[in-house]
């Protein structure tokens, strides 16, 4: 099957130069990547805050969260390596990713998740695309434990974000960022969770800086001093990177794992991050900070998004914008900043934590149209 030459074909095709492959590694995508950079337009204005925010809506990827981008890169790794089994711990979005991926490459995943405190959006795909579920009465880190303990004995490739070549594919979005904009932002904000996407941002953001190659794992294949995008800059300079977590889990705030994480927002329900050492570098060598907010702050901040700007993000997600607009008022980032958030998942994965909120008008009427015109009428008054 042949498409027009110049088509986008994921991130895979597009950055093969850039990723730890060879021409011999079966590519196994969905045509991930390349999501929107859009400008936030009503609620600075509204806000009064003086920044260009942008927002990376990686909900747009084929399973609605940015971890397409990892597991395109380590499924095709895990196929060219043998493997016919991929495993994973997750709170939703790495399990419905890691389940898409092994359908597209005929192989088996099995995924372990807390028990009942997934989304259903996030357990329905993994149902669909025929993964084996294993729920757990414990959480995420419990998960995590477990997988890397099974993993030792079984023949199944862990595909969490300790796979290295899960931070190679996800380090991509740095790339994106820098050739919508044209240059690296001053700041960019995201959520933090098991803290692999922030330590892949800065991954990606320093191999797009000329001089500050300095990659952070040792997978990438040209490593060796032969990377061919020395020739190739994209930007001059890195953004500082703020990481955001939910009061109930936040670890990084506390300065150590967290024993019983507690947030609405599922997807970083993490109190032990398997990649804190990189998220801690990043931080550091980019003069960047770590915040936190309480459920209430990140769920009115989801809101927001989908009422003044149409977009509808999960709650984990809506840390990242909670963060840029308080550290914009508060002047920590300073006014006239261009500002990047990370939108990690799309809002639909979590249609009950959206209702849950409950605070569109909904009207029951009789189906006759003096009912319906008269609804319309007392909505407009
Ligand atoms: N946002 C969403 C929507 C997520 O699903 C996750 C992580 C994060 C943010 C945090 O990213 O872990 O790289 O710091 N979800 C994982 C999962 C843990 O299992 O789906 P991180």
């Amino acid at each position: 099957m042949s498409a027009a030459s110049g088509a986008y074909r994921g991130l895979l095709d597009k950055y093969r130069h850039r990723l730890p492959i060879s021409e011999s590694t079966p590519i196994v995508n969905l045509y991930e990547g390349n999501t929107p950079l859009l400008p936030l337009e009503n609620i600075p204005r509204e806000s009064r805050v003086d920044a260009d925010i942008w927002v990376k809506l990686e909900g747009l990827n084929p399973t609605g969260s940015f971890k397409d981008r990892g597991m395109t890169m380590a499924v095709s790794r895990a196929l060219e390596e043998g493997s016919r089994a991929i495993i994973c711990a997750s709170t939703g979005n790495t399990s419905a990713s890691a389940a898409a991926y092994a359908a597209r490459a005929g192989m088996r995943a099995f995924v372990l998740i807390p028990d009942g405190k997934i989304s259903l959006g996030k357990l329905a795909q993994a149902m669909m695309h025929g993964a084996t579920i294993i729920k757990i009465d414990g959480n995420f880190d419990d998960g995590m434990r477990l997988v890397r303990e099974v993993a030792e004995e079984a023949p199944v490739t862990i595909v969490n974000s300790i796979n290295p070549y899960r931070l190679q594919g996800q380090k991509t979005v740095a790339f994106e960022v820098v050739e919508s904009l044209g240059r690296a932002p001053d700041f960019h904000c995201l959520p933090v969770g098991n803290a692999g996407n922030i330590s892949a941002h800065w991954i990606g953001y320093s191999e797009a800086c000329p001089g500050e190659r300095n990659c952070v794992t040792a997978s990438c294949n040209f490593c060796d001093g032969s990377c061919p995008y020395a020739s190739e800059p994209l930007a001059d300079s890195r953004p500082v990177m703020v990481g955001y977590q939910a009061t109930g889990a936040a670890p990084f705030l506390r300065g150590h794992p967290v024993e019983n994480p507690e947030t609405v927002a599922t997807a970083i329900r993490i109190g032990n991050p398997q990649s804190w050492d990189l998220a801690l570098a990043a931080s550091a060598e980019s003069g960047g900070w770590f915040d936190e907010f309480d459920d209430a702050e990140i769920l009115a901040t989801q809101k927001l998004l989908a009422e003044k700007e149409g977009i509808f993000c999960e709650p984990a997600s809506a840390v990242a914008v909670s963060g840029a607009l308080r550290d914009l008022k508060s002047g920590k980032i300073p006014a006239g900043s261009t500002v990047v958030c990370t939108l990690t998942g799309h809002g639909l994965k979590d249609s009950d934590a959206a209702i849950a909120q409950d605070s569109a008008p909904m009207l029951t009427v009789k189906a006759n149209r003096d009912a319906v015109r008269n609804a319309i009428a007392g909505a407009l008054e």
